[in-house]
């Protein structure tokens, strides 16, 4: 890449170190890797020192300071993904392109490796080549026809259309899913009842955050209100990386308007000026669609001066693109990201709604909960509360895949028993469901009356459905190797922790375990629980957790 490009690439960004990410991840678009020279002029051109972009380069998986394939193809790593047959269909590709996983061919053309969860388990087998292009619903004939591809070097934006179709699945639609008003018409409700209005209305309707938490939002957005600062922040968390998620990848592509609807509310609410969006890598695909949205919001006057006519209501939204790090969806390692530095999670308090982005008061919310604000702003919160149950209010929704005849998004009201999902997406003799990812909660078969929400099972949006042929140990395992992966190695416990499951699991599966590995797997699901920096580490022993105890249910 000449000098010229990037710096034009560095200015279009003003130079700012803030915008290191994004710009390190543009600058591999135009020469495939990052080569040390490449990282120097950056280091430069934003004032910082070599170390720390390398630093930065070095942490995230989508970005590469060693050369890769000019084909980068990583097949999507899920239990789910698993279950339908990557393996096979990965060890077929290695073989017909010659290529061994994790290295990079000899003539330079292509690489095959596994990436985490795709966000795609509902139209797996799937893959990703090259960051930007999805490829669903493998099989063998797909595969073949694919290695023809690459050795014919033909660009992926030219393969079958058909392979990067990716379907919502909607399978049930309730409130959130359902039809949907004229863009703006639930921010004209929201302003009509005014900044505190609003706020009155969603503490009325008892609405918490959908990422996982379930923290209630109205006292989120009052909280960064309230705090002073220069300039507030309002981001949306796509960053959707818990394995068997995919809900928010569905919103973001059929129902935008309501996100960034709902995130307009909430800058009208926190006197916030400016937005963000921070979308994860895997979802690249979407960012065009995204900014066209935005395009035609700003059009509308529902972004930019003085939206829908009110003068001195400016509200601008950038969106960010991750680049392959689990951790970033944790709201504070997200803020780090945004800055443009390693996710590493921060010390807190004090809490992104004082001291966020830039030391900006921030809300971070899930792009299902700005959903959720947008159509208590419309309806009302008498409405909202009218479904789910006292502790959980309205609707969730519900990413469901594994062994089911009808895998996609379903919407229900908080309350929905676990059979009742079950029998929806056509599950036939599920032996456990893992709800809300890996760092969820495993149900077996006794356990399918309890009922999704915060007072009972709370969940962040997935719900995988394992039957009776399958190996709930095998299943936990993989978490275990996911979490190993996935660990930002910050603090020692969780660095060394889920490692140590690693190994002693993986000993198990080998036949050499013994009773006294499984007390050190009680032991270390104690230490990770009770001593780690941020909430990957403390959920990282849950999948151990659960099959231990049905070990000695058994
Ligand atoms: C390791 C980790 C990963 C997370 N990933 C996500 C995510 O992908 N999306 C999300 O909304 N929240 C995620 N969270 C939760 C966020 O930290 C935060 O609680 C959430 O974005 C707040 O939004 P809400 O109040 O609307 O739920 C994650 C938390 C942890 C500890
Ligand atoms: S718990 Fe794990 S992911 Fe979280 S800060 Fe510590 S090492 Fe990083």
């Amino acid at each position: 890449m000449s000098t010229e490009t990037l710096n034009k690439l560095i200015a279009r960004h003003d130079a700012s170190p803030h915008a290191l990410v994004q710009i390190l991840r543009e600058a591999q678009v135009l020469q495939g890797w990052l080569p040390r020279e490449t990282l120097g002029q950056i280091a430069q051109a934003l004032g910082l020192t070599l170390a720390h972009v390398q630093g930065v380069a070095g942490f995230y998986r989508f970005l590469h300071t060693r050369p890769v394939g000019s084909y980068r193809v990583l097949f999507s790593n899920n239990i789910t993904d698993r279950m339908l047959g990557v393996d096979a269909l990965m060890r077929d590709l290695c073989q017909r392109l010659g290529v061994t996983r994790a290295q990079v061919r000899a003539d330079g053309r292509v690489s095959v490796d596994l990436a985490s969860c795709t966000g795609l388990c509902d139209q797996g087998p799937a893959l990703l080549v090259n960051h930007h292009h999805v490829v669903t619903r493998l099989s063998p004939g797909r595969i073949e026809h694919l290695a023809a591809l690459i050795e014919d070097q033909v660009p992926p934006s030219l393969w079958p259309a058909e392979w990067s179709r990716v379907d919502d699945q909607i399978q049930l639609a309730d409130v959130k899913l359902g039809p949907q008003p004229a863009p703006g018409e639930a921010l004209g409700a929201a302003m009509a009842r005014g900044p505190q209005g609003m706020l009155d209305e969603l503490k009325r309707a008892k609405l918490r955050g959908r990422g996982g938490a379930g923290y209630p939002t109205a006292t989120k957005w009052e909280l960064c209100r309230n705090a002073p600062g220069q300039m507030h922040y309002v981001v949306c968390n796509a960053d959707e990386g818990e394995p068997g998620t995919f809900k928010d990848r569905v919103l973001l592509t059929s129902y935008a308007d309501a996100v960034i609807e709902g995130m307009t509310i909430a800058a009208w609410v926190t006197g916030a000026r400016r937005g963000l969006i921070y979308l994860r890598g895997e979802y690249r695909y979407l960012l065009e669609h995204l900014h066209a949205v935005l395009e035609r919001r700003r059009a509308q006057r529902l972004l930019g001066h003085g939206i829908r006519g009110h003068a001195g209501f400016d509200f601008s939204i950038d969106i960010h693109v991750g680049a392959g790090a689990y951790v970033c969806g944790e709201e504070s390692a997200l803020i780090e990201s945004l800055e443009g530095k390693r996710g590493t999670p921060r010390i807190r308090p004090p809490f992104p709604v004082e001291c966020g982005y830039l030391g900006q008061p921030t809300i971070v919310n899930n792009v299902e909960t700005y959903c959720a604000a947008a159509w208590i702003a419309e309806h009302g919160a008498a409405a909202w509360t009218a479904s789910g149950t006292a502790a959980s209010s309205g609707t969730k929704i519900h990413s469901v895949s594994g062994d089911c005849a009808r895998p996609g998004v379903y919407e229900y009201p908080f309350g929905v028993s676990v059979q009742q999902i079950l029998d929806d997406c056509g599950a036939v003799d599920a032996q456990a469901v893992q709800v809300g990812g890996p760092s969820g909660l495993c149900l077996a078969a006794h356990e399918f009356g309890r009922r999704i929400g915060f007072e009972d099972v709370p969940s962040a949006g997935a719900f995988m459905v394992f039957d009776a042929s399958r190996d709930m140990f095998e299943v936990a395992r993989g978490f275990a190797h996911f979490f190993a992966h996935e660990s930002c190695g910050f603090c020692t416990p969780c660095r060394v922790g889920t490692q140590l499951i690693v190994r002693r699991m993986d000993k198990l599966a080998a036949g050499l375990g013994s009773v006294f590995d499984e007390r050190e797997l009680r032991e270390l699901d104690a230490v990770l629980h009770g001593s780690t920096h941020c909430g990957l580490g403390a959920t990282a022993a849950n999948p151990l957790r659960d099959t231990l105890a049905r070990c000695a249910a058994a």
